[in-house]
């Protein structure tokens, strides 16, 4: 198998941060605001490639995964590069997909979420950027965090203070719809970030 810096040296990102290509033993199965997240098809691993304005957060990412390591619900972290993480690969649903797919999220699952952001806390970690798609419900039902890189920020983050109010007020009520289209969860997002949603202001 190709080593992980042979297979970061495949993915092309344009200035624009376009991915144009990347190897065949690769899977494209994320993208986010920082980096695509590519599976390695012949194992369980994951390699994030940060677009090249964002590749020092490899490095901040990499660390964090390092004081995380022994905590099961973050993923392992086995190799860094200047442009790349390589981590666990996890099998499931991020929770925007959950509501998108109409997968039920149960006041355990947020309860284990609860759990591993303040087993990170312990750790001296400041958990930041908790948002559903840094969340994963597992295919065997675990909760896992990914996207790690803000954890050390000393900024207060209240994302997941707002997720879980907005939780408890409407996603727990009988009338909140339990599958909602990820262009109207898009759109919640976007109202929120801008800071238009007066009882979930960040
Ligand atoms: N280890 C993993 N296993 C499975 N899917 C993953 C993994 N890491 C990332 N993903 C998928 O890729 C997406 C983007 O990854 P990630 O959140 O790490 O990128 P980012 O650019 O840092 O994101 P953000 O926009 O939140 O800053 C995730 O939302 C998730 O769907
Ligand atoms: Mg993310």
């Amino acid at each position: 198998m190709d080593t992980y810096e042979t297979l970061s040296s495949t993915v092309i990102i344009d200035k624009k941060n376009r991915l144009m290509s990347y190897s065949n033993s690769l899977k494209l199965i994320g993208t986010g605001r920082s980096a695509f997240v590519f599976k390695v098809k012949s194992s369980n691993k994951a390699i994030k490639i940060f677009f090249p304005n964002f590749t020092h957060i490899a490095k901040e990412e990499a660390e964090v995964y390092q004081i995380l390591q022994g905590i099961t619900h973050y993923p392992s972290i086995y190799d860094v590069g200047f442009n790349y993480i390589v981590i666990d690969y996890v099998e499931g649903y991020t929770l925007f997909e959950c509501i998108t797919h109409g997968k039920a999220i149960t006041s355990s699952h947020i309860k284990e979420i609860d759990y591993a952001l303040s087993l990170a806390s312990a750790r001296g970690l400041n958990p930041s950027d908790i948002h559903l798609r840094n969340i994963i419900i597992a295919s065997n039902g675990e909760i896992k965090l990914i996207d790690v890189a803000r954890f050390r920020q000393t900024k207060d983050c209240k994302q997941w203070h707002n997720l879980k109010k907005a939780y408890r007020r409407h996603y727990h009520k009988r009338y909140f719809p339990k599958k909602v289209s990820a262009t109207i969860l898009n759109k919640i997002a976007f109202l929120y970030k801008k800071g238009l949603i007066p009882t979930y202001r960040i």
